[in-house]
């Protein structure tokens, strides 16, 4: 996944003259017993608390997340989950025939044709992906951009997928991964972007609309949407295609978030998954860094799990918290794939993790001092991975209630989960260590089909007779 473009400008360089053993050029602030640093030691261990959430306070946050579920379920004032009913059932397993999958929403759009066989079987008969935002070529993902330019982007796409063909009828299942209002399957309205998208004209459009007149602009009227899911969703409906007993589904990547499959067991509604947009949990251990971020995000205030814990944001996270540490104004523009590098290197003198800090901040640190900077992007997504746990395990109880725990498979699609070290980890651990004797019973899978695969289902899932 490639970086989006950084969320703050770089700070005016700083240098204040090497780190330990080298001290030409200091400035006095960073003396500290005598020995020239690059940074304060203090501080440093300082900002690292910033970022660590011991077990009881992870606790917390389950319980709290489980609470704020209620709810958000009950609508009540105060919630800060959406808890969106997604109209999508699980599918059966059965479901057959060719659909087309569009899968927006992240760094990249994709359509593919892709044949069901049933059985968890299928089958990708055509792919075409593209980024959103080509540097120096277009953005569409920018308030420059407007409704129209964007989904004609799209619609251009899926006509590569199906090579033009303006003669076979093809059902398309739309993985539109934002916060939507959904009256039914097919009915999605946009409430609000987040993952810094700022297209115009698309918040509360019914999203499906919009593709349709684009479509029909392209005289591509044999592509007929019938479906828009939540990749969360998405990830779910392929998870489950292929295993039963698979009642969550998350994405862990540019964005985080996840939905379950709610059986409303009082009977108050019909059973659907649903697209709990877990970002906006908001009752949560805010580091001031995590502060300084989201003030200058497009939207402050809003998405306070996800600017802890995503693609997005935690190379920003890393950098607001390094500014402060070295004293510099501003956040450093790390992306999460170099908060990666950073972590990664694991030769003595972290050579590799200077380079990448090296190059962002214009200072050079000793060897010892780079080890600390390391721990320090460790922490970040530490944290990370910790808090998602939370969210699950929260998720899992609330599912179990008063029954007995069940054998389960948790599926995760994302870039975060897959790529970046420690957080597969790190996430297990957490879960094991909240679950306590009921981890075992708990699976966490990999399904990174999902988002377009379960476009397909979904699409498949409104003809069932
Ligand atoms: C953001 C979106 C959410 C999506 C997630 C992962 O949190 O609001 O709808 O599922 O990113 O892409």
């Amino acid at each position: 996944q490639a970086p989006l473009p950084p969320l703050t400008r770089s700070p005016s360089p700083v240098s204040n003259g090497g780190g330990w053993g080298e001290p030409i050029g200091a400035s006095p602030q960073f003396f500290l017993g005598g020995v020239t640093m690059g940074f304060d030691r203090e501080k440093f261990d300082e900002i690292k608390a910033a970022f660590t959430i011991d077990d009881d306070a992870l606790r917390k946050i389950a319980d709290d997340f489980r609470a704020d579920m209620c709810a958000g379920l009950a609508g009540k004032e105060g919630a800060t989950l959406r808890m969106l009913r997604s109209y999508a059932g699980l599918p059966s397993g059965k479901e057959h025939g060719s659909f087309l999958a569009l899968d927006f929403g992240g760094t990249n759009v994709r359509a593919q044709r892709i044949l069901l066989k049933g059985s968890g079987e299928y089958e990708v008969l055509s792919r075409v992906a593209k980024p959103l935002t080509l540097p120096g070529v277009y953005d569409y993902v920018s308030a420059d951009a407007t409704a129209e330019e964007l989904f004609d982007f799209l619609a251009a796409i899926i006509d590569e997928a199906i090579d033009g063909n303006r003669e076979t009828k093809y059902l398309l299942g739309h993985t539109f991964s934002f916060p939507s209002q959904q009256t039914n399957l097919n009915n999605a309205k946009l409430i609000v972007w987040t993952k810094e998208f700022a297209t115009q004209g698309v918040e509360g459009k019914v999203v499906n609309d919009l593709l349709k007149e684009a479509l029909a602009r392209r005289g591509m009227t044999n592509v007929v949407p019938v479906a828009v899911i939540n990749d969360t969703v998405a990830v779910l409906l392929a998870a489950a295609y292929k295993h039963e007993h698979t009642y969550i589904g998350s994405i862990y990547a540019t964005g985080q978030n996840t939905c379950y499959y709610e059986d409303f067991a009082d009977g108050s509604e019909p059973p659907t998954v649903i697209n709990m947009e877990s970002g906006g949990f908001g009752h949560l251990p805010f580091s001031k860094y995590d502060d300084i971020l989201d003030q200058e995000s497009e939207q402050p205030g809003a998405q306070r799990l996800e600017k802890m814990v995503s693609g997005r944001y935690l190379g920003t996270l890393y950098g607001a918290a390094l500014a402060d540490l070295l004293g510099a104004d501003g956040v450093y523009p790390f992306s999460s794939i170099e908060l990666s590098e950073i972590i990664t290197d694991a030769h003595l003198d972290r050579h590799a993790a200077g380079a990448v800090i090296e190059a962002k901040t214009g200072m050079t640190f000793t060897a010892a001092e780079r080890a600390l900077l390391q721990e320090l992007a460790t922490a970040v997504i530490v944290r990370s991975a910790r808090i998602v746990a939370a969210t699950y395990v929260a998720i899992i109880q609330h599912r179990m209630g008063e029954n007995e725990f069940e054998n389960q498979f948790v599926a995760v699609d994302g870039s975060v989960y897959e790529k970046v070290p420690l957080v597969a980890h790190h996430l297990r651990g957490a879960l094991d260590t909240l679950l306590l004797d009921e981890a075992v019973n708990v699976k966490i899978i990999l399904e990174n089909a999902g988002s377009a695969l379960g476009a397909a289902l979904a699409a498949a899932m409104t003809t069932r007779k």
